[in-house]
């Protein structure tokens, strides 16, 4: 007994090490089928020494922060690789690119914040599909991903799902260096609107899902867009579409377009009289469009009332002419009353003003030397002062009289 258990025990030392060069700590490994898994085990690394038979490894479920270009070496057996759930923030150049036979890779669940350019190109381009579903962290992990789209050379890609990850917006011609793509899923982001140039350069795409997004209607430029695609499935469902007018061009797309759309579950999310109800065939009185006829209608009332507009205020400046002709001669006076008045308060300022400013009048009261004086007082002295003692006072009076009857001059 106790010889056999040495023996096992020596079998065991002598096999551990042999185990451990086959399979990488915390992995379990499969020869027959080939495949490797390392599953929730806390890995904070990509495990070293995978053995080169390997066709897929499925490490998933642990704690690596990072992809590095050594993390996957020697491995050109590798055709699928998982890596969901890894909490991975950055990926680096080339981390993948001496997996020279990789055509599925599965990076969903994890928190991208950091993608580098080269970071998916592979040498010859195997890759065929991506799954980045619930993986880009912010922002900057999209901007990355675009880049890293177009420096990858994934000419290969024919399947991408992009679900889940909260995108508000696409930047224009994401997608166009990937020529080959066939199946784009964007379902489950907060997608409001797609313009023209989104989806441009996908010229092989047969699938594209865009369910369970924010989408309210599409604008012209966004059918334009979809029409372009040519007649492949499209995946509209579940958006919350407002049924107002806004919608009929969408409508009238849904109506005639070759694209294979899921009109089933294209419903209306409001107005409420409206929930639920399917948009394809609704009519335009429905939402509430003014059709063709109503918008005439509108146009001859809103004429017959700059009509009766018109005879209001005719008929009201008739009443006010009347009035005046009436009272012409109460007017008359009293426009004669009103100009004496005016006129009597004139003449007042004119005659002090330019008695004070004329130089003219200057003049003459310096030439009559002798009775400068009495001149200027003159101006301010009572009338019945005697004014004997200078006769100089009719030429400045006619001299303002002159003045004062050229009026333009002066006004
Ligand atoms: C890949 O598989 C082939 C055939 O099974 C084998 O000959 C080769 O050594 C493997 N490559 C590596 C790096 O192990
Ligand atoms: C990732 O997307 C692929 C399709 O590209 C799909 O087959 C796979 O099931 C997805 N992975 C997960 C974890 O959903
Ligand atoms: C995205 O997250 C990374 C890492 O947390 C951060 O450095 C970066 O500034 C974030 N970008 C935006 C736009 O918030
Ligand atoms: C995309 O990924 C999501 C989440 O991983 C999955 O539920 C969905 O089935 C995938 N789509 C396709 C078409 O494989
Ligand atoms: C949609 O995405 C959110 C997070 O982005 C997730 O919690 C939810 O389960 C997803 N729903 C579906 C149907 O995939
Ligand atoms: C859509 O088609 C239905 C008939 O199938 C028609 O009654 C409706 O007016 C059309 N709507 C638009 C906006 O063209």
């Amino acid at each position: 007994m106790r010889i056999l258990a040495v023996h096992m025990f020596l079998g065991f030392l002598l096999w551990a090490p042999y185990q451990c060069l086959e399979c990488p700590f915390g992995c379990e490994c499969f020869a027959v089928t080939r495949t490797v898994k390392c599953v929730s085990k806390d890995l904070l690394t990509v495990p070293q020494s995978i053995p080169g038979y390997s066709r897929t490894v499925i490490i998933t479920g642990n704690n690596i922060h990072q992809t590095a270009p050594d993390s996957f070496t020697q491995l050109e057996n590798v055709t699928n690789i998982i890596l969901s759930n890894n909490r991975i923030t950055e990926m680096a150049s080339h981390s993948f690119s001496a997996l020279i036979n990789l055509r599925f890779l599965d990076l969903s669940g994890n928190q991208l914040a950091l993608i580098h350019p080269e970071a998916l190109s592979i040498p010859g381009s195997p890759l065929q599909e991506l799954n980045l579903s619930h993986s880009l962290y912010n922002l900057t992990a999209l901007t990355d991903l675009t880049t890293a789209l177009r420096w990858g050379g994934l000419t290969g890609l024919l399947r991408l799902n992009l679900s889940g990850n909260r995108l508000a917006l696409l930047p224009p011609g994401m997608f166009s260096h990937l020529p080959n793509l066939q199946q784009l899923f964007l379902a489950n982001n907060s997608l409001v609107a797609v313009y023209s140039g989104t989806f441009s350069g996908m010229n092989r795409l047969e699938v594209l899902d865009l369910t369970y997004n924010a989408f309210r209607t599409f604008r012209d430029d966004a059918l334009q867009e979809l029409e372009k695609l040519g007649n492949i499935r499209i995946l509209l469902g579940n958006n919350p579409y407002t049924c107002s007018c806004d919608i009929h061009n969408f409508v009238t797309w849904l109506n005639e377009s070759r694209a294979q759309v899921d009109v089933d579950s294209v419903r209306c999310a409001s107005p409420r009289a409206l929930t639920n109800t399917q948009l394809r065939g609704l009519g335009v009185q429905v939402i509430g469009c003014v059709s063709p006829v109503p918008e005439e209608v509108a146009g001859l009332t809103l004429e017959t009332s700059y009509v009766f507009l018109g005879l209001v205020l005719g008929f009201v400046g008739m009443v006010f002419l009347f009035v005046l002709y009436l009272n012409r001669n109460g007017m008359k006076k009293w426009i004669n009353e009103m100009r004496d008045a005016c006129r009597d308060i004139l003449e007042g300022y004119h005659y002090r003003y330019e008695i004070d400013s004329d130089p003219r009048l200057r003049h003459i009261s310096v030439a009559n030397r002798g009775c400068r004086t009495q001149g200027h007082s003159a101006l301010a002295l009572p009338p019945q002062m005697p004014s004997d003692t200078c006769i100089v006072q009719v030429p400045i009076d006619t001299q303002v009289k002159q003045v004062k009857t050229s009026p333009p001059v002066n006004l």
